[in-house]
């Protein structure tokens, strides 16, 4: 899939702008400070309604202004569509083809993205909450059924906590209002758990061979460290581990008033040499773990989807010695629409640049190289 024109109003420093991309590679160049991830960030959040950075909705719109909306239209094999957010103080509306979709999670998972942005550092540093939620992201623009699941699995966590802060409260426990919950969220759990190790297993497939070609060494995997402590998908046995774990900690969980098991728990390790990446791995190392999961993300989307999604990558380069920057390039295929963001031109590859479309910005102002200011025309 390709983004062929974009369009933001009120977005952070952009009052109005149109973009028309390249299906190939796109080079933003400006100062810092002068909007070039905000335009990254539009497009991811055109693509998954949601900021890539901290902070919420309502930061995305434009100072002083009291909406924006983030407008696409991307390009598939043979036919084209329209993406569209809009967020104002009340509400988040996205649209495809000018039609309104009441659920977020029908709307994601059309037009995709893999990003590489600076926080994504985070994936090794962060907390496990960082790397489900880019398992949660990636696994739902595959499959959009799982992120509904997701949310399933997340209001019935919420009433079950709620139910344990209860009876912790008037100390009597309806063991079979418990039940009733417990195996719904077991029900849910067996499917999320499906996806999880599914995606585990194909991105293992093929990182090692991914991180040796960036660095030289294979022994590379991420370990899914899942709240049961087991290996494999098994229906049976994940039933059992559950309902088990259930039984076993009931008491615990009505004092702490919290479900203390489940897979809101669970977390991913990246290991090099089988040693965790989070204690052994230099900074550089860390980020090319990251460049290398991403690399992996975008491949598998490539396996099962059976084209790209876009690629965002925000000033990758910049702590990244020569030969490894050849490195990555390497995977950039022809066919990956690629959106890079830098604030100098020199530290992007000579092969990325040859045939790039290249925009300059200057406080919020885009220009072409060589051509026409990118600004609606009045
Ligand atoms: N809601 C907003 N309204 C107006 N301006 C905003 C808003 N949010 C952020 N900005 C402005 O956007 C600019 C930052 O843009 P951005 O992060 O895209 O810069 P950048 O070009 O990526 O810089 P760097 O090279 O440092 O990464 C800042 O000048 C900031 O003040
Ligand atoms: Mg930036």
């Amino acid at each position: 899939m390709k983004l062929r024109e974009l369009k933001l109003v009120n977005f952070r420093n952009y009052k109005e702008v149109i973009l028309e991309f390249n299906p190939g590679i796109n080079i933003f160049i400006g100062e810092n400070g002068s909007g070039k991830t905000n335009i990254l960030e539009a497009i991811y959040v055109l693509s998954l309604t949601k900021s890539s950075r901290y902070g919420t909705d309502l930061d995305l719109i434009r100072h002083e202004e009291s909406n924006l909306q983030v407008a696409g239209n991307v390009k598939f094999d043979d036919y084209e569509k329209k993406y569209k957010v809009t967020i104002d103080k009340f509400t988040k509306r996205v649209y495809i083809n000018g039609n309104q979709i009441k659920k977020i999670s029908d709307y994601i998972s059309e037009f995709c993205v893999t990003s590489f942005l600076p926080n994504d550092i985070e994936i090794i540093k962060g907390s496990p909450s960082v790397r489900r939620n880019i398992l949660n992201i990636q696994i739902g623009l595959l499959y959009n059924n799982y992120l509904k699941h997701v949310n399933e699995y997340n209001s019935l966590l919420k009433i079950r906590n709620e139910y344990l802060k209860r009876i912790n409260l008037n100390g009597q426990a309806d063991t079979k209002y418990l039940d009733i919950i417990n195996n719904k969220m077991i029900d849910v759990s067996l499917k999320i758990y499906y996806f999880r190790f599914f995606y585990i297993s194909e991105i293992n497939k093929i990182l090692p061979n991914i991180y040796k070609k960036l660095t030289g060494i294979s022994d590379i995997k991420v370990y899914y460290q899942n709240n049961l402590g087991i290996d494999k998908y098994d229906v049976k046995s994940i039933r059992e581990m559950m309902q088990e774990k259930y039984k076993k900690n009931l008491y615990k969980e009505m004092m702490q008033g919290m479900t203390l098991n489940g897979l809101h728990r669970d977390d991913l390790i990246f290991l090099i040499n089988n040693l965790d990446a989070k204690i052994y791995a230099s900074q550089g190392q860390q980020r090319l773990i990251v460049i290398a999961y991403k690399i992996a993300e975008l491949l598998v989307f490539k396996n099962i989807k059976h084209e790209y999604p876009v690629l965002l990558l925000d000033d990758v380069f910049s702590e990244i010695d020569i030969k490894r920057r050849n490195n990555i390039v390497k995977f950039l295929k022809k066919d990956i629409q690629v959106i890079i963001t830098t604030t100098d031109l020199e530290e992007i590859e000579q092969d990325l640049v040859n045939g790039a479309k290249i925009f300059k910005i200057k406080n919020g102002e885009i220009k072409i190289k060589g051509g026409a200011k990118c600004k609606k025309k009045k």
